[in-house]
């Protein structure tokens, strides 16, 4: 790990101890591995909190954090990590060892993962009042973890009664939302990531092609530019599938005459980018769906505008249903303005971080909700309009028709950062370059 990132991670051990206050222990799960089928397991993937914490990726981890001395350890954080064996990683792939975790991931201490449940016997220990733990990521373990961890989860009913216990969730979701520079960085490197790796996918929409090849197409540049991962499963959809939100199947035939929206983007250093573009199969827009494209445009584009601190996504869903309701009822589309939510289904945008949907708090408190948006905030802005074929009151020729145009923002104090504002999305634009691309 390199030393940039060893101080982000630091950083936000000290953020943790600090929000905690005194009194406090924290002991965080990394993930293990989950079946697939028979003897196959879904691809590893860490927990992001307990990434955020550490930058660790391997399986069957912990890390205990606290403002004071962890049991006999001297030190005030603690990894837990699997034991070095040689066999085992012969076939399953190198472990760091416990011996290496200081100088890797400058966490001051490390044991086996063996170690554990001694350091988690909490009963005599006057000194902690409070006892943080991902409960909801702690009850999905599997496998050594499980059984690790099996004594601590039998000893919660008693301890309860001496300690606050409290999900470690909202905390660390708190900590989230608000990105540091080193975080910024990573976000707008996977979203310049994945812009390049549309440009380059360009050429595979035309009419013949399938969802699916556009997909692959999209997944080998996110490789090649420097993506580990997808951020989320690709949604390609053309034609009427644009109006399932989460269509995932892929598997369907580009056709002449109809509109491709693609909702997909690469991760970095796990950190994720979100982005939408709707394409002209033929590489020009129908008369009806440039008219459905440009209001929705306009809708994306006032938002971002607005990113501003002190709005909000409810704030900016209003601001984008009304764009869209006036431009559709001036074009004859839509009579009635009020009923303009049946057709823009989702909220505006969310955070984006870590997770795609960023796992930020939810509080609804007014000074630390998750509505309100903050400097350091990177949201999504990303309207929609969805007309299936039967939108009542929608005229026929707009059926089938769907639109969704997202991009990637940062919250600033001053003008906002749109770090996907290099991704083609004027409609002439787009025609101009899918021209170039066939
Ligand atoms: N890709 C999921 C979303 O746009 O929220
Ligand atoms: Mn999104
Ligand atoms: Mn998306």
């Amino acid at each position: 790990m390199n030393k940039e990132q060893k101080t982000f991670h630091k950083s936000r051990r000290e953020l943790l101890r600090k929000a905690m206050g005194k009194g406090s222990i924290a002991i965080v799960f990394g993930s293990t591995n989950f079946n697939k089928s028979y003897d196959g397991d879904f691809r590893f993937k860490q927990y992001k909190n307990f990434y955020y914490l550490t930058g660790f990726e391997e399986p069957n981890s912990a890390i205990i954090i606290s403002n004071s001395k962890i049991g006999d350890s001297k030190s005030n954080e603690v990894l837990f990590v699997q034991r070095k064996d040689l066999l085992l990683e012969t076939w399953n792939g190198r472990r760091m060892g416990f011996e290496n975790v200081s100088q890797e991931l400058g966490i001051k201490k490390a044991y086996v993962n063996t170690e554990l449940p001694g350091f988690l016997n909490l009963r005599k220990k006057k000194e902690i009042r409070r006892v943080y733990v991902n409960f909801s990521e702690l009850i999905k373990l599997t496998g050594e973890m499980r059984q690790l961890a099996e004594s601590f989860l039998e000893s919660l009913n008693i301890l309860a009664s001496d300690v606050e216990i409290i999900d470690i969730a909202y905390l660390l979701g708190k900590l989230r939302s608000v990105k540091s520079e080193y975080e910024i960085k990573m976000i707008s490197k996977a979203a310049d990531i994945s812009v390049k790796s549309y440009y380059e996918t360009l050429d595979s929409i035309r009419p013949g092609k399938y969802e699916y090849e556009v997909q692959a197409a999209l997944e080998y540049n996110y490789k090649v530019f420097g993506s580990e991962d997808n951020a989320y499963y690709p949604i390609v959809a053309s034609g009427e599938n644009g109006c399932i939100l989460h269509y995932d199947s892929n598997n369907c035939l580009l056709k002449d005459g109809e509109l491709l929206l693609i909702d997909s983007a690469g991760e970095h250093r796990y950190y994720c980018s979100d982005i939408t573009r709707t394409f002209p199969i033929n590489g020009k827009f129908t008369k009806e769906q440039r008219t459905v494209y440009d209001i929705v445009l306009k809708a994306n584009k006032e938002c971002i505008k607005r990113c501003k601190p002190g709005t909000s996504f409810s704030k900016l869903r209003e601001v984008s249903d009304k764009i869209i309701a006036d431009g559709l009822n001036k074009a004859g589309i839509l009579k009635n303005k009020k009923n303009i939510r049946k057709y823009t289904l989702h909220g505006l945008g969310h955070h984006i971080g870590l997770d795609t949907h960023d796992a930020v708090s939810y509080s609804k408190t007014s000074e630390d909700d998750n509505d309100t948006l903050r400097p350091g905030n990177v949201v999504t802005i990303e309207p929609g309009v969805y007309f299936p074929t039967g939108s009542e009151g929608i005229p026929k020729k707009y059926w089938g028709i769907s639109v969704r145009i997202e991009d990637d923002v940062l919250v600033t104090r001053k003008d906002p950062v749109d770090f996907t504002s290099h991704m083609v999305k004027e409609a002439d634009d787009i025609e101009k370059f899918m021209s170039s691309a066939n």
